[in-house]
């Protein structure tokens, strides 16, 4: 990929880009942006800082094991996934496997998931560690003895992703309880739990009893600067340009969510190619807004619609959905009524008080409609949130697409535009 880039920068120098260099390029793209994958290459991941000193941190120690949690989408699985090339060890002496457990997975099938990805030499034999167990229970104190089998030198990093999945009780109290024995016996393996919630303790049962055996360590959702970074890099790396503007309306519809600032970077690096042009510009934007609304992902976008369905024309339901997603929150997401009124009163052009739209507030929490947003606090002092991260951008995009929000509304609303975060 590298060797192309360079090409065509070269290419660029000369303004001797042929018709089957832009199509390579358009293509590239589709390397550089990765909306539906997480990230596998340390080159490829930008940010992260805080997260990665802090399970470094844990690494060092021996017996340490992290949970990482946070809202869907915010790059969980990348960052355990790249960690192994930035872990204080050689990665060639790491032996990462990654398992995710799926709909009715138990202790023992996350397990045997594991041990497959296990292997052993007896002589000149590969064997497989799930060999030994098929058909039979795995207890923790069974992980505990084979990980102590295994050679010393490769240090296993195995991540349990997807851990929201498992529902059942009984094997969160199991995986407590092995992670504790692990990091009681100073087990030369290292696990990571990922997995969407809000806590830890959501996330799982019994966690208590690990006390300092395992760091949380939560995923907040992305800065500005990170999601600059994720686009500008990649642009840059193309020989491609952005202009500024361009740059901050992807900030202002990404939300901090790294899916759509590649889904975004992505289709206006390819609109940008479609006109021949090395410099993404709005208008390229504008392409990329359309062409990601329609890729989105199915259950958001009938999210939106039956959030927002109506029989009368006049009804304001997109609108107070506009306002709850450019709502000021807070850490975890969360607004209130107050806020949504003055995002509302600036998208309708008049004044709008909570009353005016508190029975749209509460359908978007009824079930009825999809429950698209969730409520919490007492009678005085509710807030909102969006209950799936992914629709917040995705809201933003379909109002910009319908004209409900307008280039007015997204330079009053959108992050205080400093110059210092890029150099261009
Ligand atoms: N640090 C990063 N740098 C660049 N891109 C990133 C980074 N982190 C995540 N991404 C991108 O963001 C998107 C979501 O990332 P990822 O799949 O890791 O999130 P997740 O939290 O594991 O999501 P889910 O909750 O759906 O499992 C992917 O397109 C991924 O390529
Ligand atoms: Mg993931």
């Amino acid at each position: 990929m590298a060797s192309l880039f360079d090409s065509l920068r070269s290419a660029r120098a000369t303004g001797s880009l042929t018709e089957e260099d832009w199509l390579a390029l358009r293509a590239d793209a589709e390397q550089l942006f990765t909306p539906g994958t997480a990230i596998k290459e340390q080159d490829l991941f930008d940010g992260r800082k805080e997260q990665i000193a802090r399970l470094s941190q844990r690494i060092r120690l021996a017996g340490s094991h992290a949970v990482i949690y946070g809202e869907r989408g915010v790059g969980k699985s990348s960052l355990v996934n790249v960690f192994r090339y930035v872990a204080d060890r050689s990665p060639n002496n790491v032996n990462y496997i990654r398992v995710a457990v799926t709909d009715g997975d138990n202790f023992r099938e996350i397990m045997f998931k594991i041990f497959k990805r296990l292997v052993y030499l007896e002589g000149d034999k590969r064997i497989r560690l799930a060999d030994a167990y098929e058909g039979k229970d795995i207890s923790p104190d069974d992980v505990l003895l084979e990980i102590g089998n295994l050679v010393s030198s490769a240090t296993p990093i195995i991540v349990i992703d997807e851990f929201d999945v498992l529902k059942d009780e009984k094997s969160k109290r199991l995986i407590s309880n092995m992670i504790k024995l692990l990091s009681d016996e100073g087990a030369n393996a290292t696990f990571f739990i990922v997995g969407v919630s809000e806590t830890v303790s959501d996330l799982l049962k019994g966690h208590e009893s690990i006390g300092r055996a395992m760091a949380e360590v939560e995923m907040p959702r992305m800065s500005d600067q990170e999601i600059i970074d994720i686009i500008w890099n990649r642009l840059v790396r193309a020989g491609m340009q952005v202009n500024t503007d361009a740059l901050w309306d992807c900030v202002f519809i990404s939300k901090g969510l790294p899916h759509y600032a590649h889904l975004l970077g992505l289709h206006a690096m390819q609109a940008a190619c479609d006109r021949q042009s090395l410099r993404v510009e709005m208008k390229d934007i504008q392409v990329a807004t359309v062409r990601a609304l329609a890729e989105a992902n199915q259950t958001i976008k009938e999210g939106f619609q039956n959030a927002t369905f109506s029989e009368r024309e006049d009804n304001i339901f997109k609108h107070v959905l506009a306002a709850c997603a450019l709502a000021q929150k807070d850490n975890l997401g969360k607004f209130n009524a107050k806020s949504v009124a003055a995002r509302l009163s600036e998208i309708m052009g008049e004044k709008y008080d909570v009353p005016a739209f508190s029975y749209h507030l509460n359908e978007f929490c009824d079930p009825s409609r999809g429950s698209i947003l969730e409520k919490s606090g007492d009678r005085r002092k509710f807030s909102f949130r969006f209950k799936k991260a992914l629709m917040e951008p995705y809201v933003i995009l379909e109002c910009m697409n319908r004209g409900i929000i307008t280039k007015k509304h997204v330079l009053a609303f959108s992050p205080k535009r400093q110059s210092d975060l890029f150099s261009n």
